[in-house]
């Protein structure tokens, strides 16, 4: 699918992995709907310097179902071509030291919020026989790693929406692309040693730089690719998980330690 010209509404792209798909969309002449919790001149300014045919902000936290109700409503006559939700909460750590507060934001937001903005924006599409869903999952739906318990559920639901959402969508013109992503250098990626690192050995994390993994998205966009895997270390690991578990599962524990 085209990026030039088109209708991009992108969540959380504030900082991190949206931020540089943002700012990618932006060099490739798309018009921008910045969809983040606060409004940003100094983010306008960037992206409309970066190339941008135009850009429009909207504030809304995901957090509460009631604001993208609204949002909703308010956004009733916009038609969207790509519509990529990406904001996402990390949790994680022995499940019992997970706080439910904390369980409840995160799949409000990376699961909840996610649904409900697709539920909102794609009857508009199918209407207009043309668009794409991207939504964010990560290498973690597929891979189960012991402290990722309730992240990776989220996880995993996204994977599973997305796929269901993919075989419906079939003839109406309106693509899905699911993003199984690995490690990004990123705010969220930094906090994993600090939920993570107690009980698992993370010495084998290798990050990736945000602006080459916002060429990959890029690329699959394009592409028209359907799920976005990754490559390398992360890509055999998410074939283990798949193909060989008990293996994965093994080599997972000789790291992890209660
Ligand atoms: N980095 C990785 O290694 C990695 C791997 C796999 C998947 N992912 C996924 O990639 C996506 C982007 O993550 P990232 O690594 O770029 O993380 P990040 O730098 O922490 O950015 C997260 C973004 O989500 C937004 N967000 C969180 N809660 C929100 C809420 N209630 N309402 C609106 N926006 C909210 C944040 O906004 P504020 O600044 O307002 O908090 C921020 O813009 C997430 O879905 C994440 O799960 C990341």
């Amino acid at each position: 699918m085209e990026i030039r010209g088109s209708q991009v509404m992108i969540t959380g792209c504030n900082r991190g992995i949206g931020k540089a798909v943002a700012l990618m969309a932006a060099a490739d002449g798309a018009h921008l709907h910045v969809v983040n919790r606060k409004s940003d001149p100094e983010l306008l300014n960037e992206l409309t310097n970066a190339g941008a045919a135009s850009v429009t902000f909207y504030s809304l936290d995901l957090g509460r179902k009631e604001n993208i109700d609204q949002f909703l409503k308010e956004t009733q006559n916009l038609q969207i071509d790509i519509l990529f939700n990406n904001a996402g909460l990390l949790t994680g750590g022995l499940l019992e030291n997970q706080t439910v507060d904390e369980i409840y934001a995160m799949l409000q937001v990376n699961v909840n919020a996610l649904i409900h903005l697709t539920h909102g924006f794609l009857p508009r599409m199918i209407a207009a026989k043309k668009g794409k869903i991207i939504n964010h999952a990560s290498v973690t739906g597929v891979m189960h790693f012991p402290c990722a318990t309730t992240y990776a559920a989220s996880k995993a639901a996204v994977i599973a929406f997305t796929d269901s959402l993919r075989v419906e969508l079939k003839g109406t013109g309106v693509t899905t692309l699911v993003l199984v992503t690995p490690g990004i250098e990123t705010d969220m990626y930094k906090d994993i040693p600090n939920r993570y690192g107690k009980n698992i050995d993370l010495t084998f994390m290798k990050g990736m730089p945000t602006k080459k993994y916002a060429q990959m998205i890029r690329e699959a966009i394009l592409e028209d690719l359907d799920v976005l895997k990754p490559q390398g270390f992360s890509g055999v690991g998410v074939l283990m998980a798949q193909h060989a578990p008990k293996l994965f599962e093994s080599l997972v524990l000789k790291r992890f330690q209660r």
